[in-house]
């Protein structure tokens, strides 16, 4: 039986799972500290789903919410579910709460993105009714500062 919740601060668990789960998804971005990961789920404009099943913490999802002039915008971010507990309809679950809590606050589209190469997410996003947009995804990286300066 898997349950989904809204984190209000950081646990000891949460933090325990969360470096165990964001390895999972990024080998360039390491685990969130415990100041950081309360942050997160205590930034008004964040929604942090937690995922649990009779083992413990089994997958997280951030849903990001913020007021812009044409309404509110709602985007799905960092959605990892551990190794162990894949193919059980985990990743769904995360997804469609985060889906109806967006839309209980507002939002009426929901957006993510995912790579190619991420063949479950994309699939699964598909499967729950993300349909691709049209459009161009940029991002302007910060230049490296030289060795020394
Ligand atoms: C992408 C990811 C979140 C999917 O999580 P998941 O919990 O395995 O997702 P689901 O179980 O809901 O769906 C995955 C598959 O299991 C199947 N499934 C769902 N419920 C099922 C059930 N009760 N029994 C068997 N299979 C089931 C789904 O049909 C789906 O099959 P598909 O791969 O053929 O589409 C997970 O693979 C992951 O964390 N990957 C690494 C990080 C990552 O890439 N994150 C996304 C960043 S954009």
């Amino acid at each position: 039986m898997v349950d989904v919740t809204i984190a209000s601060g950081a646990s000891e668990d949460l933090h325990a799972a969360m470096q165990r789960l964001v390895p999972q998804l990024s080998s360039s971005n390491p685990p969130p500290s415990f100041g950081e990961l309360d942050r997160v789920c205590r930034h008004e404009a964040n929604s942090f789903f937690v995922a649990s099943d009779e083992t413990g913490i089994v997958g997280v999802l951030t849903l990001v919410m913020f007021p812009i002039p044409t309404g509110i915008r709602a985007w799905i971010e960092d959605v990892i579910v551990d190794d162990a507990a894949r193919g059980k309809g985990v990743g769904r679950l995360l997804n469609e709460a985060a889906i109806e809590h967006a839309f209980s606050q507002g939002a009426v589209t929901v957006d993510l993105t995912s790579r190619p190469s991420r063949e479950a997410a994309n699939r699964l996003y598909q499967r729950i009714g993300f349909e691709a947009r049209e459009t161009n995804v940029y991002r302007y990286s910060k230049p490296e500062q030289p060795a020394g300066s």
